[in-house]
């Protein structure tokens, strides 16, 4: 990662730290499940999407630090239902035991069920930005995250163990389970530069809806590097489990094009939002590092 991004990540982990519960009289093992997930490790790619689309319309980072955590203390709720045996069975997660072997099968779906909620006390309790502006973050996570997004494209991604689906059958399957969140970060940062109670962006409508297709193709472009990583890596370097994927024998990128065909394709991909960007007049260093983080990562 560059300088600039390491400063980034330093900040977000600070937030989310402090966000996070510590003690509990009620539920102790959830709180200490919560931050096992949470910082037990995690590029925190979606919350540096949101700080720097809102520092790409011209906003200090600090007015997206918020909402940039509630996006991924969702994504970190996604992971721990993810891991469980009814979903992908893995028991490995940022090097450390993921959740439900660390602190049981129930306590991993309950702290998942908390992790959603604090996602959005965080947006509500946010005291930057006004309530209209707050309830535009809350619809746009709930859309991302709930049946026409993430939990929709998780469904999906089950039905589709031993199928061959077609490439737009894929990436309708990629684009909700993994790109709605992160299409989301770009909207949610775009949103945090706005204080204004009339929801008046300080960009254009047309670099707000550019954000948006940006934020499809890099999410898209994301998902295919991860099937990748996953038929590529190790273990260790991944700290979850490689070849999870076939044995699952779920439907991936590499599976369909092979491993240089989606590698290529996520380039692609990047390229063309690199390209959206750039005619948004929004191409800023910060979401060009992450863009290209998206296709250069090992894990
Ligand atoms: C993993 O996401 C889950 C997917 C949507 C593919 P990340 O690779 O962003 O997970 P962490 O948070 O960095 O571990
Ligand atoms: C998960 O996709 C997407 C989520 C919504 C969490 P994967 O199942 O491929 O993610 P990993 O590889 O386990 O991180
Ligand atoms: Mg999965
Ligand atoms: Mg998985
Ligand atoms: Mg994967």
């Amino acid at each position: 990662m560059t300088p600039e991004l390491d400063a980034l990540q330093a900040q977000i982990n600070q937030f989310l730290d402090a966000q996070l519960p510590r003690q509990s009289e009620l539920a102790q093992t959830i709180v200490d499940a919560m931050r096992h997930t949470v910082l037990g490790g995690g590029k925190r790619l979606r919350p540096m999407l949101v700080c720097a689309t809102a520092d790409a319309f011209g906003a200090p980072i600090q007015q997206a630090i918020a909402p940039a955590c509630a996006v991924e203390f969702m994504h970190a709720y996604s992971l721990i239902h993810d891991d469980l045996p009814a979903m992908d069975d893995d028991d490995l997660r940022h090097g450390l035991p993921s959740a439900h072997v660390a602190y049981g099968e129930a306590n991993a779906i309950l702290a998942g069920d908390a992790l959603h909620s604090l996602a959005f006390e965080t947006l509500a309790n946010n005291a930057l930005h006004r309530s209209r502006i707050k309830l535009k973050m809350m619809q746009t996570l709930a859309q991302a995250a709930g049946w026409q997004g993430m939990a929709g494209g998780q469904h999906m991604d089950i039905k589709a163990e031993n199928q061959s689906l077609t490439l737009p059958e894929l990436e309708a399957l990629h684009g909700a389970k993994t790109g709605a969140l992160i299409t989301a970060c770009g909207r949610l940062g775009a949103l945090s530069a706005c204080l204004a109670d009339d929801i008046q962006l300080r960009a254009s409508k047309t670099q707000c809806l550019q954000i948006t297709r940006f934020g499809q193709r890099l999410g898209l472009a994301f998902q295919v590097m991860d099937d990748v990583l996953d038929v590529t890596q190790s273990s260790d370097t991944l700290g979850k489990p490689a070849g999870s994927d076939e044995a699952l024998n779920k439907s991936t990128f590499p599976k369909l094009m092979g491993i240089d065909g989606a590698r290529n394709y996520a380039h692609t991909l990047v390229d063309q939002a690199l390209e959206i960007l750039h005619h948004a007049d929004l191409k800023t260093t910060l979401l060009t590092q992450l863009a290209t983080l998206v296709i250069d990562r090992k894990h």
